[in-house]
């Protein structure tokens, strides 16, 4: 695929276009939200391919293409990909390909874990994919050659978010069972999955006095900082939002509340 010089079409009234897996996006798109509220937005969620999380580079590259191939369709001037999953294993291949400003979620959460850790003791956690991909560790050391690395992929706190267990015994456990090795030996932690901040209050309970990175956060300042230097931000009071899911959007609605304390709307179905 060659850079299409179509894609420069874009102004600061062109919507922000964000992806994800599904629904679990909607952690940058909050971020996004809060500090950009004049931004037209875009969000599209592959919820009939949802999980990428175990899925090989290969799919996840595939599926993340097409995915800013429709954001492209909808003239978008910045692409964010939110899901940690495709910024780990697609990135590089969707910067080379697509001329228009693509942004992901692991540098801002990086450069922010290298900043304040006080002892260069960071840990990750992420997908099975994500910390296969040894992206993380590889991009922190680059930042710090200095820094020690800690990972652990935590698979089963994505379906927990999305049965809305954020507390009680069992999220509990797990969250013991998946965070122990990093007791003491740790001064941050990336929350390297678009899910993990809805668990940040159980997460802060047993790794205390560690910082927490919030790649979502991280990401919307990032957004910022490429559109201000552009010229591209929107100076608009309240933008408009678009939901776009690749499967029937019940699901998407009601997790959507959950991770937004609010309604989405119908988001519209697309063919994947
Ligand atoms: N969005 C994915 C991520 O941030 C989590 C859900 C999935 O596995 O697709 O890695």
């Amino acid at each position: 695929m060659r850079k299409s010089a179509k894609n420069k079409r874009y102004s600061p009234q062109s919507p922000i276009g964000i992806f994800d897996s599904g629904v679990g996006g909607l952690t940058v798109f909050k971020e996004i939200e809060r500090l950009l509220p004049g931004e037209h937005i875009v969000y599209m969620g592959d919820t009939a391919r949802v999980p990428y999380g175990n899925k090989s580079p290969k799919t996840v590259v595939r599926f993340s293409t097409e995915n800013v191939l429709f954001l492209l369709e909808n003239k978008v001037k910045l692409v964010v990909v939110a899901c940690n999953t495709s910024s780990s294993l697609a990135l590089d291949f969707l910067q080379k390909t697509f001329s228009v400003p693509i942004v992901g979620v692991i540098d801002p959460a990086v450069e922010k874990a290298v900043e304040v850790s006080p002892g260069r003791r960071i840990g990750v956690i992420g997908t099975k994919s994500t910390i296969k991909s040894g992206v993380y560790q590889k991009k922190i050391l680059q930042k710090d050659s200095r820094a020690r690395v800690c990972v652990k992929a935590c698979p089963l706190f994505v379906p927990l978010v999305e049965e809305a267990m954020l507390s009680g015994p069992i999220t509990e456990d797990i969250a013991r069972y998946y965070l122990k090795g990093f007791k003491g030996g740790i001064d941050t932690l990336i929350l390297g999955c678009t899910h993990y901040p809805l668990l940040k209050k159980i997460i802060a309970s047993y790794l205390k006095d560690v910082h927490l990175i919030n790649s979502a956060y991280e990401v919307a300042v990032k957004v910022r900082g490429v559109l201000r230097h552009s010229g591209l931000l929107n100076p608009g009071r309240r933008g408009r939002r678009e939901f776009f899911v690749s499967d029937e959007p019940a699901g998407f609605m009601k997790l959507a509340r959950l991770f937004l304390n609010k309604t989405t709307g119908k988001p519209k179905v697309i063919n994947v």
